[in-house]
């Protein structure tokens, strides 16, 4: 099956809006073809209008987190009716810093992909494994339960909406660390996603989601990992950060994948 293949930009807390400017000023000056991929890029909440304002057509931009509820006392909280108010196109849903770090559990997350889905929004629902979890032998179960617990309560609705979501492989390990999973390594969890998400959503449906690798994605690495068949783009962390960086992840991914044909 020919996926289009999506790479997409965390910035994660970093950059000003001054410098929001400035980068979308520069990665302006390339090009990407629509048909080839589909670009997406999250900076900060705070920032989301001068991004969306500035952003080359062929470049969407989303939000790295939604909360779960639509309004009320939630102190803190961005809701995605707001986040579509603005223009955003994605979210980045369960992201392994938004678990660990703020206690996000798959139940949670299931209903953040839901909001997403609801309101016309694409979700990128990240999972993956510790390097614990991995040494003790345990990364397919990890995952099976991230993706059992988030969106087989789902299936129904991603059922009618498959384009709306966009699973994200990264293992913990390897975001922020410089240490990339080979491209057997991640093509072999990849498959075990499609797998796992054939048994909840249909077969149909597992062939059409796109899955992204994530952590420690590079320039230079990304051209075998998009040769695996089940590697369907990228979202990048820290070399995202850099406009030519990114622009040359998705050029190097993009003719990895044409020369598949
Ligand atoms: P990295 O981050 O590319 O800096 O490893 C990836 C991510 O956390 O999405």
């Amino acid at each position: 099956m020919n996926r289009k293949p999506i790479f997409a930009a965390n910035w994660k807390l970093n950059k000003s809006i001054a410098e929001t400017h400035s980068y979308f000023e520069t990665i302006a000056r390339h090009s990407v073809n629509p048909n080839h991929a589909d670009v997406m890029i999250a900076p900060p909440y705070t920032h989301l209008p001068a991004a969306i304002a500035s952003s080359p057509t062929w470049a969407a931009i989303g939000a790295q987190n939604v909360s779960a509820e639509l309004s009320g006392a939630f102190t803190g909280e961005v809701s995605i009716q707001v986040l579509a108010e603005l223009g955003c196109q994605y979210v980045i849903v369960g992201h392994s810093e938004r678990r660990a770090l703020f206690g996000e559990t798959d139940a949670l997350l299931s209903d953040k992909v839901r909001r997403v889905i609801q309101a016309g929004l694409t979700a990128i629902f990240c999972v993956g494994e510790t390097l614990e979890e991995r040494e003790a032998g345990a990364t397919t179960a990890v995952i099976s339960t991230q993706i059992k617990g988030a969106l087989k309560p789902l299936a129904h609705l991603i059922e009618g909406h498959i384009d709306q979501l966009v699973v994200a492989y990264e293992p913990v390990w390897a975001i922020g660390t410089g240490k990339v999973a080979t491209p057997d390594q991640a093509q072999q969890v990849h498959h075990a996603i499609r797998a796992e998400l054939a048994s909840h959503l249909g077969l149909d449906a597992s062939r059409m989601i796109r899955i992204q690798y994530g952590g420690s994605v590079k320039p230079d690495n990304i051209v075998d990992l998009m040769k695996q068949p089940d590697i369907d783009g990228a979202l990048v962390g820290g070399a995202s950060l850099s406009p030519d960086s990114f622009y040359e992840i998705i050029k190097n991914g993009v003719s990895a994948n044409e020369s598949l044909g």
